[in-house]
């Protein structure tokens, strides 16, 4: 891949709208929503729970199935010196097929999502790095040995053969880490990758994206929970709620001077940044409303001390307050303020 276009977005979102559609209505899981990564860069996503991260993120897989559909919008994905628009290509295409796992990998909140039970896990990481690669397989045998080392699986030699079953809830979530990173994609997509671990493995794993980041030039997006671990890792910050983005900024401008309320609030319930405690974020005062009945206007009116008649009337847009910090609040636009 060309490293000329290294300063380039290697993903970009434009407006894209994901619905899900049932007999109660229809879910905005994500809604007009623009973001773009470029490579060797992280990008970090947070929000509560039912906000249209990993949304957002099958979105780019194209792993959107019925009764959910991209509605509109465009993601499109620089591929050497061609532009290729992923929301337009066909789920069961050849293109399709050839991006996903190799240059773009995603790491699941639910291991036994791309996790084969009938395969072990050595059959199935050697096959990725066998089709990717085109590694033979004792090389590809031997790679996938030490990727499952790299992840820090003990015994490699012997884990391999094992089936996803035999491994624990942690050993297999790092066995889908190793598989998402032997491919050396240029994309990687992490949901929560990290959760199901303890913080000692959780930062060495970290590391190893980190270094295989930096080795490919690969871009990353990184959906957590764990404001602690978005300091640590991200280079833009994007927050999510109701399927919108309401504030995109640097790390260090989103945590030096968060100015969306809903940002604010979940800072705040941080207890500390020095990664020592793992949370989930807390509730913010009252419920995530449903998807199915968004509310008026400012869709964090509801929840927000400072919401005016505007906010209940009508939905900010996005804007950026200061350079490249973008935020969704009436409170931020000068001309309303
Ligand atoms: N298969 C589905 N069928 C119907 N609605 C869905 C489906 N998947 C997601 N949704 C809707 O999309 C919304 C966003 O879901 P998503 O999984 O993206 O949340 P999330 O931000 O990843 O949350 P979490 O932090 O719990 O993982 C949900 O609230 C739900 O209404
Ligand atoms: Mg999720």
């Amino acid at each position: 891949m060309s490293v000329a276009h290294s300063d380039e977005p290697l993903i970009e979102v434009e407006d894209l709208r994901t619905y899900f559609h049932s007999e109660a209505g229809i879910a905005k899981a994500v809604d007009g929503i623009s973001f773009a990564v470029r490579r060797k860069k992280t990008l970090g996503v947070v929000g509560e729970s039912g906000c249209g991260k990993s949304v957002t993120a099958r979105s780019i897989m194209r792993l959107i199935r019925p009764p959910g559909k991209i509605e509109s919008g465009s993601i499109r994905y620089r591929r050497g010196e061609e532009t290729l628009e992923l929301a337009g290509l066909d789920p069961k295409g050849r293109t399709l097929r050839e991006i996903r796992g190799a240059e773009i990998a995603m790491i699941f909140q639910e291991p036994m999502t791309s996790l084969n039970p009938v395969f072990t896990i050595g059959e199935q990481i050697t096959e990725v790095i066998r089709l990717h690669l085109g590694a033979g397989r004792g090389e590809a045998r031997r790679r996938a040995i030490d990727m499952l080392n790299a992840v820090a699986i003990p015994s490699p030699h012997q884990r391999i053969d094992d089936y996803p079953h035999q491994l624990s809830g942690g050993m297999r979530q790092r066995a889908m880490i190793a598989m998402a990173l032997s491919c050396h994609p240029s994309l990687l997509i992490a949901d929560e990758p990290t959760t199901a671990l303890d913080v000692t493995i959780q930062a060495q794993v970290i590391r190893l994206m980190r270094d295989l980041q930096r080795e490919f030039e690969a871009a990353i997006i990184f959906i957590t929970h764990d404001l602690g671990v978005v300091a640590g890792i991200a280079d833009e910050v994007m927050v999510m709620y109701l399927g919108e983005i309401v504030e995109r900024a640097p790390v260090r401008d989103l945590f030096r001077d968060p100015k969306h309320p809903y940002t604010q609030g979940l800072m705040t319930s941080i207890p500390s940044l020095n990664g020592a405690r793992k949370q989930r974020l807390p509730v913010i005062e009252g419920n995530v409303p449903s998807p199915f009945d968004l509310p008026r206007g400012c869709r964090f009116h509801p929840r927000c001390a400072h919401a005016s008649e505007l906010c209940r009337e009508r939905a900010p847009l996005l804007l950026e307050a200061a350079p490249e910090h973008h935020v969704a609040c009436h409170l931020q636009d000068p001309e309303l303020a």
